[in-house]
């Protein structure tokens, strides 16, 4: 346990001074929705770079189909978006964050809007607006049906181009985060990164932006991209910033199942148009679990899937979607990926099962992006700002993006003020920083079968119902392949890669196993009930041997709900 959670420090060794240096007021690091914002925010404050590890297009945030959740509608208002988060979060949702994301939605979206957001209307050319699980209203505002991250992302692109204060360095995957000494509290001064052409290299900057998106390759089945490795939870651990509810990953119920190809969602909002979810014998399952039917909260909608596929045997379930009106038109993407598989679902079956989706633990932040580090803000998946409880609510997550990657970008500005005197012009000197971690011989690792082993282990024992043996033996299998993967020395993406997914997969199974009870997407089998000695944020820090708590902000203002 302690050999984990007292990582090393650097993935790589180096010596500072030999290579290139580059200043920068900010470094963001991810261009998803949520490092695309703080962008465009850091740029009013001072120069900005920001790094994708591969090309624009591959992060979480491309792949969003059902939509942006604000309370735009004159029959809705935030109040009611927010009881709905608190909801779906299952008395674990931090309050004033949740009421933050909530009440600057509606301004988020017209703000997407003036910079050119083409929103799908209704046949009054008022905004269409779907309806999704858990949330007591339409309120999912949509484009090109089923194509909403992709407008988002083209909107949002389009803003960078026109921001010359703005560099984007493609294929420049950061490995670390810079700290001058190598204790938590130390402030991050850029990263070390490794760009595809031009190698290594030290990005220094006042402020450092981690927006490096979720964490689903870590398990067997997801709907996550390639792109998902977790970098960002594993770079701030070993910088020193305390991470935060590990424990909660959201598997979202419906994810295609044809063997052999990718789990491609199959958006919630299909069962938002009327969709059911029915076993093999075409029994409607889920109206005895709970009054929404298939709009209950994702997890309890997962949890009555896998319930099902124990009783019945079958390696998925069906959502019937052959009532879904205008099915072609609503949802052209799914409509393209399900033709690939000869499935026409005006009157076929979609086979699914769920799959892991969002990674709601992370970096622990303030409202405005600030991480226990100085100087180190986080938004979007990465971070954990309290806004998603045990469960996130559907289609919050681009708008948490927005709002809380504006926040984080605005706040990079502090680092230009007084109060922070190591920060100031001129930009950090290239301290001289050094990392030396012996030779190791990596001869005999397969990484890709490391990989699959880790997947397959985190599926297996930390997936959708847990107990505290499987995950027991998942820890011991994490500590067996990290005493020979994380002392090795990689020089491309697939190692450090894979040694962020152990790190972050080591602390993750640790905090589920820590959690002993069951609470929103995060269900012990062997303690089945929420149990009010957990009700607090459970912080992991590099160095700690155990977990520190800290108190969710509010609880009792949540709404009364059942127990799940
Ligand atoms: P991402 O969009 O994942 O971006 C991460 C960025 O970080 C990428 O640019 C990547 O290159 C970069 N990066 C990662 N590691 C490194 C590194 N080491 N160095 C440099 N760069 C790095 N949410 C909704 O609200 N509505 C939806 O309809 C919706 N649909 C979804 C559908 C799918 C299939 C998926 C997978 C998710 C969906 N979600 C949806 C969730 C939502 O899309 C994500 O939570 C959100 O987009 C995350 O944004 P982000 O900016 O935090 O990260
Ligand atoms: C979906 O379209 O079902 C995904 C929405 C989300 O993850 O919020």
């Amino acid at each position: 346990m302690e050999a984990i959670l007292s990582a090393r420090r650097y993935l790589i060794p180096f010596r500072g001074t030999l290579l290139p240096q580059i200043f920068t007021d900010t470094l963001v690091i991810g261009s998803g929705v949520a490092g695309l914002r703080a962008a465009l925010a850091a740029s009013e404050h001072g120069d900005v770079i920001m790094l994708c590890k591969r090309g624009r297009e591959e992060s979480n945030t491309h792949w969003a189909q059902g939509g942006i959740a604000a309370a735009v509608h004159s029959d809705d208002s935030p109040h009611s978006h927010a009881i709905d988060t608190l909801e779906a979060g299952a008395e674990f949702c931090d309050e004033g964050a949740v009421r933050t994301l909530t009440e600057d939605g509606p301004d988020a979206v017209r703000e997407l809007q003036d910079w050119g957001m083409r929103f799908d209307a209704d046949a009054d050319g008022q905004l269409a607006l779907g309806l999704e699980g858990g949330h007591s209203s339409q309120r999912i505002l949509h484009a090109n049906g089923d194509a909403t991250g992709k407008e988002l992302v083209r909107t949002l692109w389009e803003r960078i181009r026109a921001t010359p204060s703005i560099r984007v360095f493609e294929s420049c995957f950061a490995l670390d985060l810079l700290t001058p000494a190598d204790h938590p509290g130390s402030p991050c001064m850029g990263a070390i990164t490794h760009h595809r052409r031009y190698g290594l290299q030290m990005i220094w900057a006042r402020a450092t932006v981690l927006a490096t998106g979720g964490a689903g390759m870590l398990w067997r089945e997801t709907t996550n991209p390639p792109v998902a490795t977790a970098d960002g939870l594993a770079m701030a651990f070993r910088a020193g910033a305390t991470l935060a509810d590990l424990a909660f990953m959201q598997f979202h119920p419906t994810a295609l199942y044809v063997a052999g190809a990718s789990r491609a969602l199959i958006s919630e909002a299909v069962r938002g148009e009327g969709a059911t979810l029915v076993d093999r014998n075409g029994f409607r399952f889920m109206e005895g679990v709970h009054d929404r039917a298939e709009l209950a909260p994702r997890d309890i909608v997962s949890r009555a899937i896998i319930a099902r596929l124990a009783e019945t045997g079958e390696p998925y379930v069906s959502l019937d979607a052959r009532t879904v009106p205008s099915f072609r038109q609503r949802f052209p993407g799914i409509w393209k990926v399900l033709s690939q598989f000869e499935i026409d679902p005006t009157t076929d079956l979609i086979p699914v099962r769920p799959a892991a989706h969002y990674m709601i633990g992370g970096v622990r932040t303030d409202a405005d992006g600030r991480t226990s580090v100085p100087g180190l803000y986080c938004a979007g998946e990465t971070a954990c700002s309290g806004v998603n409880g045990a469960n996130r609510l559907a289609s919050n997550s681009l708008l948490e993006g927005l709002v809380f990657g504006r926040r984080a970008g605005n706040m990079c500005a502090e680092m230009r003020s007084t109060a922070n005197a190591w920060h100031i012009a001129p930009p950090p000197a290239p301290a001289s920083l050094v990392s030396n971690i012996p030779d190791s011989d990596r001869g005999l690792l397969d990484l890709e079968d490391v990989r699959s082993s880790l997947r397959s282990a985190m599926w297996r024992n930390a997936g959708i119902s847990r107990t505290g043996a499987r995950l027991a033996d998942a820890t011991e299998m994490f500590d067996f392949w990290s005493r020979y993967t994380l002392d090795k020395v990689f020089d491309d993406p697939l190692g450090w890669e894979t040694q962020n997914m152990l790190l972050a997969g080591a602390l993750i199974t640790r905090s589920a196993l820590w959690r002993e009870e069951s609470r929103g997407c995060h269900t012990r089998s062997d303690h089945l009930t929420r149990d009010a000695s957990f009700a607090a944020h459970d912080l992991w820090t590099r160095g700690d041997e155990a977990p520190t708590l800290e108190p969710i902000q509010s609880p009792s203002m949540h709404p009364e709900r059942a127990a799940d």
